[in-house]
């Protein structure tokens, strides 16, 4: 589809892991089948965003690159097969990049190229640079539409509100592969992070009662605020994780039986027993979605004798994103700052932006790059 797009743009380059990112101009991208050209509006930084690119994450990526994470933008130009995207429409580009014949390859655009040599050969020979940059290259179903009037206008969320879709989709992912229903009893361990904070929002947004896990009380009563100020209907209870397993599991058990377990436990938190505590609370039939990346063991008698359910979960798919948007265009989730808090920065305070989204985690608090 013909459009006039500058020659050039800048984007943000990491030359090599480990060195410092640079603000390059490069030339414009260009529209070819099975592609659209977005102009980044706002992407996302994680928590983590600098601990992948200075190596001490260890996820694997192909350099040059233009980093990146999910972002919002709008459509700028399209491939001659785009069927149902239109130039100018708002759109959630999304960084979950999967194999046209094999869906089952995926990599996550500017965050990781993937295990296989599969996803390896699609990340550096195909679909390489991310969304840290004023255009950016991506297959066209990854371009999911926002209805621009309905969320801006009506709904009056801002670009970076939507950009915060890039943290909450990824609890909805899991919550929806257990098929968590309205009325659950669902615990997020860890709740006080980044997207554990997220996966309370969006369970409470699914109609589930949320149970929340955390170490840090004084981030537990923020997230139970920020909940009760958002969507006063719903209530979160909380329980505090004292690294003692027995005690732990004997609290969450007071509430009832647990129906549902939504983890996040980051690797530096392998050695916590929170999640053995909410396995242990589990109903018969329980369901539990591993969504952080740990290595624990749980009681066998527990696992097989209960008929527990434990699924392993990367991100989510793409009827997961279409799905999430019609909730947000419902407007079940709260506006302003009782739904997220973002801090914005330019391309050039790159380090700025990687140092505030390290510090700047938990429910309703996310970081944008806007170019
Ligand atoms: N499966 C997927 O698709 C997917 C997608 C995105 C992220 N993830 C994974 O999810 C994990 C969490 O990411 P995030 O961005 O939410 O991280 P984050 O914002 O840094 O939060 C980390 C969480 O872990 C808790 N924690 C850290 N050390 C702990 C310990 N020793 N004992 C108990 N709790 C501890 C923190 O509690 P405090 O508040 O007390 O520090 C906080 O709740 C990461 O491992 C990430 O790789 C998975």
């Amino acid at each position: 589809m013909a459009a006039t797009l500058p020659t050039q743009h800048r984007a943000l380059v990491l030359d090599s892991i480990g060195a410092d990112l640079q603000v390059k101009t490069l030339p414009m991208p260009q529209p070819t089948s099975g592609s659209a050209i977005v102009q980044i509006v706002a992407a996302g930084a994680l928590s983590y965003h600098r601990e992948i690119y200075n190596g001490q994450r260890h996820y694997p990526l192909a350099t040059p690159m233009v980093g990146g994470y999910s972002a919002i933008g709008r459509i700028a130009a399209l491939g001659p097969d785009a069927t149902a995207l239109k130039p100018g429409q708002l759109a959630f580009v999304d960084c979950v990049i999967r194999g046209r014949d094999d869906p089952s390859i995926l990599y996550l655009l500017g965050v990781s190229e993937g295990y296989s040599a599969a996803s390896r050969k699609l990340a550096r020979e195909v679909w390489r640079d991310g969304t840290l940059a004023e255009y950016a290259k991506v297959p066209l179903e990854n371009c999911i539409p926002l209805d621009e009037a309905k969320l801006c206008q009506s709904l009056g969320y801002s670009f970076q509100d939507l950009m915060y879709m890039g943290y909450l989709l990824v609890p909805f992912g899991g919550l929806r592969d257990i098929k968590v229903e309205p009325g659950d009893t669902v615990v997020v361990c860890p709740a006080t992070g980044g997207f554990g904070g997220a996966g309370v929002q969006v369970a409470v947004a699914m109609g589930a009662r949320v149970i929340a896990m955390g170490r840090n009380e004084t981030e537990l009563a923020r997230l139970q605020e920020h909940v009760r100020k958002g969507t006063p209907w719903a209530s979160v209870e909380t329980v505090r994780i004292t690294g003692d397993e027995a005690k732990d599991t004997a609290v969450l058990q007071a509430y009832g039986p647990v129906d549902a377990v939504l983890d996040f436990t980051p690797p530096a938190a392998a050695k916590s027993t929170h999640l053995k505590s909410a396995v242990a609370a589990l109903r018969y039939e329980g369901r539990v979605s591993l969504m952080g990346f740990v290595d624990f063991s749980v009681s066998d008698m527990k696992v097989v004798g209960s008929n527990i359910t434990l699924k392993g979960k990367l991100m989510y798919s793409r009827e997961d994103t279409l799905q999430f948007v019609k909730m947000l265009e419902r407007g079940v989730f709260p506006r302003g700052q009782d739904f997220v808090d973002t801090k914005t920065f330019g391309l050039d305070d790159w380090k700025q932006a990687f140092d505030a989204a390290a510090e700047w985690t938990g429910v309703g608090k996310a970081v944008a790059l806007m170019p």
